[in-house]
C-alpha cells in the first residue's frame, strides 16, 4: 500500500471557483432547499423543478434540449418541452394512471424519451427506465416486480414486450411512440398527445414521495428496485452546479443513457434544474462522432466515464480533426479513472478530466474532484458539501487515514435512495450503526482525498455498468446443456473488467465449438449486450461452500493467479 501514501501529482484548478473548504464546512443542506421550487405547503415536484420553473422565467425560449439522430436533429426550448410534458401527463390522467403507479419507459434516447420521463413525474406516479438493449429477461424482471401499469415503447422494441406481456398482468396499457395504427389495449403517442391539452396541473408532492425508480445489480437475487424521492432533486441540482459546475449559459453533453441513473440525474433532472442546454446524440459510440458532436453543439461542459475516455485514447490522434475549443470542463464516473487517462486528457483537451463517486442508490455525487481543488490523478477526491463519509472496518469502527476499509457515508443527504421497491429487508443490508455502505473498498489519504480499491462483493463493473454475477448465472443456466455456471468480473484494460462464466456441462453432454456457439446465441438474445460474457470455459465443478454457495472469489484467484486465501468454509 506505500505508493498510496506517498505525494501524489496535483493537477492545479482555475481560479475564481467558490472555495471547497469554506463551502463544506458552512454548508447544510436545509440552506439549499430554495434552489428548487416549493409551493407555499412545502411541497415539490422534480419536473416542475426542473422544467416547468424554467418555462415561466426568462429562459423560457432558451433551448432545453439538442437532439441529435441518426437523420435528423431537433430542438426543443423548455417552454416547449413543459408543454409536451403536460400533454403527456394529461394522456397518462386520461389512461388512468395515478400516484405512485409505477410507468415505465424502453425507448432509445429519442426525445418521447424525455418528455414522457418528466411527464409521468408530474402526475405524481414514479416513473422508471429502461435500457433499450434489454432482452425479454431483463423486462420481465423489471416490469413485473415494479407491478408497472403502463409502459411506453416504439414499434420495434414492442417485440420484445409482447414475448412476455402475458406474464405481466399488471401492465394494463402500453404507449407506442411512432404508430398511428395501434393494436387493441394500445395507445398511440401521437394520437393522444394530439388530442391531449397543453396545460396540466402538476401533482406537487410530500418531499419523501417517490419519482422515479431504476433497477440495479447486487450480488445475489434479481436487480432491486432502486427508488427515489422528490426531493432528491436539491442535491442532484447542487451537485451539478458544484461538481459539474454547470450553469445555464452551458451546453452541456452527458454521454449516459437514462437507462443508467447518470443519464437520469446528470442527464435530466440536474442540468434542466439548473437552467443548462442539454445535448442528447443518440448513436453508438465512435470517436469522430463523439468529437463532432461537441463540435457542433460547441459543448462546453462533458460528462462521461472512463471506459469511452480510455477508447477516446485508442483513437490516438481523432481529436485534432475537431474544434473541441468550447469544452471548458469535462467530468467522469463509474469505475476508477486511471491516472494516465487524465494526463492523456491533458494533453488532447488542455483539461483535467475530473473524477467522481456515486452510486445508483445514492441518486447523486458524494465524492469529486471538485471544480476549485486541485485536481488528483487516479484519485475520486473528497465529499461534496452536505456529504460525510468515512472509511471504517468491518465492525463499522472509523479507520486512521491511509488504511484501507470500507466506504461509507452518513445516510443525511436527499438524494439518498427511499426504499428498495417491495424489499425492505434488502434496504437494511445497506446500513450498519449509524452508516450507509456502498459496498466499495477505499482509503483516504492525509490530505483528505479517496482512492478506489474495489467492490467488497462479487459485483461486476465492465465499462461501468454493473453487472450481478448471479443474473449471468441465471441465464446460462437456462440452457438446456448448462448443468451449473459461475461468473466473475476479469480485470481489462479497455473495459475495466471483463465478464467471464465458467460452466459445468450437463451427463449428456460434451464440449464442442457448436455448443460454445449455441451457448454464446442463448445467452445473447436474452441478456443485455453488457452483461454478455465475453469469455468461457467448461469446467468440471464450481468451488463451492459447505452449504452450496458458488465461491466466486476462488474462480477469480485462480483465473488470474492469485492466492485462493481462507477455504476453511468449502466443500
Ligand atoms: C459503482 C456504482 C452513479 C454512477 C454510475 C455507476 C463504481 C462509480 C466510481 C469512481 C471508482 C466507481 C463503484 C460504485 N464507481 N464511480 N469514480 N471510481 N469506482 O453507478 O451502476 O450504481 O455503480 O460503480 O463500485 O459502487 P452504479
Amino acid at each position: 500500500m506505500a505508493n498510496i501514501i506517498e505525494k501524489p501529482e496535483t493537477i492545479t484548478p482555475r481560479p475564481n471557483l467558490p472555495d471547497y473548504d469554506e463551502t463544506y464546512r458552512t454548508f447544510e443542506w436545509k440552506n439549499a432547499y430554495d434552489q428548487v421550487a416549493w409551493d407555499d405547503r412545502g411541497r415539490l415536484n422534480a419536473a416542475e423543478s426542473a422544467v416547468d420553473r424554467h418555462a415561466r422565467s426568462p429562459l423560457k425560449h432558451k433551448v432545453a434540449l439538442y437532439w441529435q439522430g441518426a437523420d435528423r436533429n431537433e430542438e426543443y426550448t423548455f417552454l416547449e418541452l413543459s408543454n409536451l410534458s403536460n400533454r403527456f401527463a394529461n394522456v397518462l390522467t386520461s389512461a388512468g394512471i395515478k400516484k405512485r403507479d409505477r410507468v415505465f419507459i424502453f425507448l432509445p434516447r429519442i426525445p418521447e424519451l424525455y418528455v414522457s420521463f418528466l411527464g409521468i413525474i408530474k402526475t405524481g406516479a414514479i416513473a422508471g427506465t429502461m435500457f433499450s438493449a434489454f432482452g425479454p429477461d431483463g423486462l420481465y424482471d423489471r416490469l413485473h416486480d415494479s407491478g408497472a401499469r403502463c409502459l411506453i415503447t416504439n414499434s420495434s422494441l414492442k417485440k420484445r414486450v409482447n414475448e412476455i406481456k402475458g406474464d405481466l398482468p399488471d401492465l394494463e396499457q402500453i404507449i407506442v411512440v411512432d404508430e398511428t395504427d395501434v393494436a387493441e389495449g394500445e395507445i398511440s403517442y401521437p394520437e393522444a398527445m394530439k388530442k391531449a391539452s397543453d396545460t396540466f396541473d402538476v401533482a406537487m408532492m410530500s418531499p419523501n414521495d417517490p419519482a422515479f425508480m431504476l433497477y440495479t445489480s447486487g450480488t445475489t437475487g434479481k436487480p432491486k428496485g432502486v427508488v427515489h424521492r422528490h426531493l432528491a432533486i436539491v442535491q442532484q441540482h447542487m451537485t451539478t452546479e458544484w461538481v459539474l459546475d454547470l450553469h445555464d449559459n452551458d451546453i452541456y453533453w452527458c454521454t449516459a443513457d437514462p437507462g443508467w441513473i447518470t443519464g437520469i440525474t446528470y442527464g435530466i433532472l440536474g442540468p434542466f434544474s439548473c437552467g443548462a442546454s442539454v445535448v442528447v446524440h443518440d448513436g453508438r459510440f465512435d470517436p469522430d462522432a463523439w468529437y463532432s458532436v461537441i463540435e457542433q453543439y460547441r459543448v462546453t461542459v462533458w460528462y462521461s466515464a472512463p471506459t469511452a475516455f480510455r477508447m477516446l485514447a485508442q483513437a490516438k490522434d481523432a481529436h485534432k480533426n475537431h474544434d473541441l475549443s468550447s469544452l471548458r470542463h469535462i467530468c467522469s464516473v463509474g469505475e476508477p479513472l486511471n491516472a494516465e487517462i487524465v494526463h492523456w486528457g491533458m494533453r488532447a483537451f488542455k483539461l483535467p478530466i475530473h473524477d467522481n463517486f456515486w452510486q445508483t442508490e445514492t441518486g447523486g455525487i458524494l465524492i469529486a474532484n471538485y471544480p476549485s481543488m486541485p485536481v488528483k490523478p487516479g484519485w475520486m477526491g473528497k465529499p461534496t458539501p452536505g456529504i460525510t463519509a468515512a472509511i471504517i472496518d468491518d465492525n463499522g469502527i472509523e479507520v486512521r487515514r491511509g488504511v484501507e476499509g470500507n466506504l461509507a457515508l452518513k445516510p443525511d443527504f436527499p438524494s439518498l435512495m427511499l426504499e428498495i421497491w417491495k424489499n425492505p429487508r434488502k434496504h437494511a443490508e445497506y446500513f450498519m450503526g449509524d452508516w450507509y455502505l456502498t459496498g466499495d473498498r477505499a482509503v483516504q489519504h492525509e490530505d483528505g482525498y479517496y482512492l478506489f480499491i474495489g467492490r467488497s462483493d462479487d459485483v461486476i463493473n465492465t465499462s461501468g455498468e454493473r453487472v450481478g454475477p448471479f443474473e449471468v448465472e441465471s441465464v446460462l443456466i437456462e440452457h438446456p446443456a448448462i448443468a451449473e455456471a459461475g461468473v466473475i468480473g476479469k480485470p481489462d484494460a479497455l473495459r475495466g473488467e471483463i465478464i467471464k462464466a465458467f460452466v459445468v456441462l450437463g451427463d449428456d453432454y460434451e464440449p464442442s465449438d457448436d455448443l460454445e456457439s449455441d451457448v454464446r446465441r442463448f445467452v445473447k438474445a436474452r441478456l443485455a449486450g453488457h452483461a454478455y460474457p465475453r469469455e468461457f470455459e467448461i469446467v468440471d465443478a464450481l468451488p463451492k461452500t459447505r452449504s452450496g454457495k458458488i465461491v466466486r472469489r476462488m474462480l477469480r484467484a485462480k483465473e488470474l493467479g492469485l492466492p485462493i486465501g481462507d477455504v476453511s468454509t468449502l466443500e
